[in-house]
């Protein structure tokens, strides 16, 4: 069993008498790609962002390398390794594609140094599969490539754990295999700990090694996606709406 990267306790997030995460408790290996899945409102975004510094946890703790993240202002959780994307791409629309990478990578960290092959503009937009478009202006790139844009500037800042909120959410079938298939080799190639929330869950279900489920900011379910599948109260909740549709 490989070493743990962030672990979350009884994280509860709170807005107004809304509780939106409600005592998630979720640990998350190195290396690992995990799923998040859920109804809309289900809290999938809302522990994304406590686990990433946007917003504070009402309470709770979030260990990262031993040491305590809760809380902290969001260059803590940069130093430690952790980016993510926005469920609404925020991409540099009047900005080209590398000057968009160019801007994550003013905020490469330094946890990575040795180990990093993605120093420049171009290896990440080589990696993602966007070099041929790296003039042109991101407003001027389809919305799924403005996904992968935005995963290229995440990549920039050299993140040890990568959170994906619906990154592929609008695409077309072929265009989430693709995604999906970038997610893996991301993870394989730079040895990252991927947490990818989406409701494409017959797609997320063939990529994933483990899914978190959430309902009504719990924590419902948590294993291998063949025994989720087959947890009544997941069925219940969720996927049987959403297997069908996707069938
Ligand atoms: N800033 C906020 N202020 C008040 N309520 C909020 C805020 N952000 C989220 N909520 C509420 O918290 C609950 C969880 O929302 P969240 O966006 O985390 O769900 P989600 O699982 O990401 O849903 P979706 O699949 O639609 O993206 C919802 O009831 C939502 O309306
Ligand atoms: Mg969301």
């Amino acid at each position: 069993m490989s070493d743990i990267f962030l672990e979350a306790r009884d994280i509860t997030v709170r807005f107004g008498g809304l509780v939106a995460v409600d005592a998630v408790s979720a640990t998350f290996r190195a290396g690992e790609l995990v799923g998040i899945i859920g109804p809309n409102g289900a809290g999938k975004t809302t522990f994304f962002n406590a686990i990433s510094g946007v917003i504070p946890p009402t309470s709770g703790q979030l260990i990262a390398g031993g040491r305590s993240l809760a809380g902290k202002p969001p260059h803590f959780y940069a130093a430690a390794g952790v980016a993510r994307t926005f469920q609404t791409p925020r991409v540099f629309a009047d900005m080209t594609v590398t000057a968009n990478i160019d801007f994550g990578l003013k905020f490469a960290g330094r946890q990575r140094e040795g180990s990093w092959h993605l120093r420049d503009a171009t290896s990440i937009l080589e990696l993602i599969g966007l070099v041929h478009l790296a003039e042109l202006p991101a407003a001027a790139i389809t919305p799924s490539q403005q996904r992968v844009l935005e995963i290229g500037m995440a990549l920039a800042t050299r993140p040890r754990m990568l959170l994906l909120d619906e990154v592929a959410a609008g695409l077309t079938e072929i265009e989430v295999d693709n995604m999906a298939q970038l997610i893996r080799r991301m993870r394989d190639e730079l040895d990252l700990t991927v947490v990818w929330i989406e409701h494409a869950v017959t797609t997320l279900l063939k990529y994933v090694e483990r899914v978190i489920v959430l309902h009504q900011g719990r924590k419902i379910a948590d294993g291998v996606p063949d025994e989720v599948v087959r947890n009544a109260e997941v069925v219940e909740a969720y996927l049987g709406d959403e297997m069908e549709q996707t069938a």
